[in-house]
C-alpha cells in the first residue's frame, strides 16, 4: 500500500493501470469472440482471432484473480460523503458482479475448449495439464454458459460504464480515484 491509498482520493497507480489493462482486454474479447465465429471467414484468420480469444481470456482470468487478491489486502479510498447511500451500494454490486462473471466466463471459455479436447496454446507451452475430462457432454454445457453469460455481462459493463460516465461529466471525484491510468493526474 502506498500514501495515495491511505491518506488520498485515489486508487494507487498499479490498480488504476490493472483496471484499464484489464478494460481494454474485456472489451477486445467479447467482439472478438463473436466475430471469430463466422464460418465466411479466412481460416488463418479465424485462427488468429481464437487464439487471441482463448489466450486473452486467460490472461484476463489471472488479472482479475490478481485484483481481487489486491483489493483484499489494500482498501479502496473514500467515495464523497455526500453520495446517496443507494449508488454506494449500486456500485459494488455492479462491481462484484463483473467480477463474478469475469470468472464465469473464463471458466466456463476453459472448461468448453478443454472438454471439447482443443489447445489453449499459452497453456500447453507451459505444459499445463487440462483440469477437466475430454467431454462432448461437458464442453456443450460450458459452451452455452458461456454464451448465455455474456448478455449479463455485457449489461453489467453497460450500467458500469454509463454510471461512470456521469460521474465524468459530473466531476465529482469519483472517475478521478480510477483516472488516469499512469500518473497522478
Ligand atoms: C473474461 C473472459 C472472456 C470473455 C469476456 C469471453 C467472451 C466471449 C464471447 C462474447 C463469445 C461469443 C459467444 C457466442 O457467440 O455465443 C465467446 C466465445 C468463445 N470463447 Fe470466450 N470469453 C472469455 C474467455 C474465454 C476463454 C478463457 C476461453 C478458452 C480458453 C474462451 C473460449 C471461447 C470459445 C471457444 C468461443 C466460441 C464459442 C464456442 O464455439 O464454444 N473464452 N467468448
Amino acid at each position: 500500500m502506498n500514501d495515495e491509498t491511505i491518506s488520498g482520493t485515489k486508487y494507487a497507480g498499479g490498480t488504476r493501470l490493472l483496471h484499464w489493462v484489464s478494460a481494454i482486454m474485456i472489451v477486445a474479447m467479447i467482439p472478438i469472440g463473436v466475430i471469430m465465429q463466422q464460418e465466411d471467414m479466412q481460416r488463418s484468420t479465424q485462427d488468429l482471432l481464437f487464439i487471441m480469444h482463448k489466450n486473452g481470456g486467460v490472461i484476463v482470468f489471472a488479472l482479475v484473480v490478481l485484483r481481487l487478491m489486491w483489493r483484499a489486502a489494500s482498501p479502496a479510498p473514500p467515495l464523497p460523503a455526500d453520495m446517496p447511500g443507494w449508488q454506494v451500494k449500486a456500485a459494488s454490486g455492479v462491481q462484484w458482479g463483473l467480477y463474478a462473471m469475469l470468472l464465469v466466463m473464463a471458466v466456463s471459455g476453459y472448461v468448453r475448449v478443454r472438454a471439447g479436447g482443443f489447445p489453449v496454446e499459452m497453456l500447453d507451452a507451459i505444459n499445463a495439464p487440462a483440469l477437466v475430462p475430454r467431454s462432448d457432454a461437458l464442453a456443450e454445457t460450458a459452451q452455452a454458459i458461456h454464451s448465455n453469460a455474456r448478455f449479463v455481462l455485457v449489461a453489467l459493463i453497460l450500467v458500469h460504464v454509463g454510471a461512470a460516465l456521469r460521474h465524468a461529466v459530473a466531476r465529482d471525484g469519483v472517475f478521478a480515484r480510477i483516472w488516469p491510468p499512469v500518473g497522478r493526474g
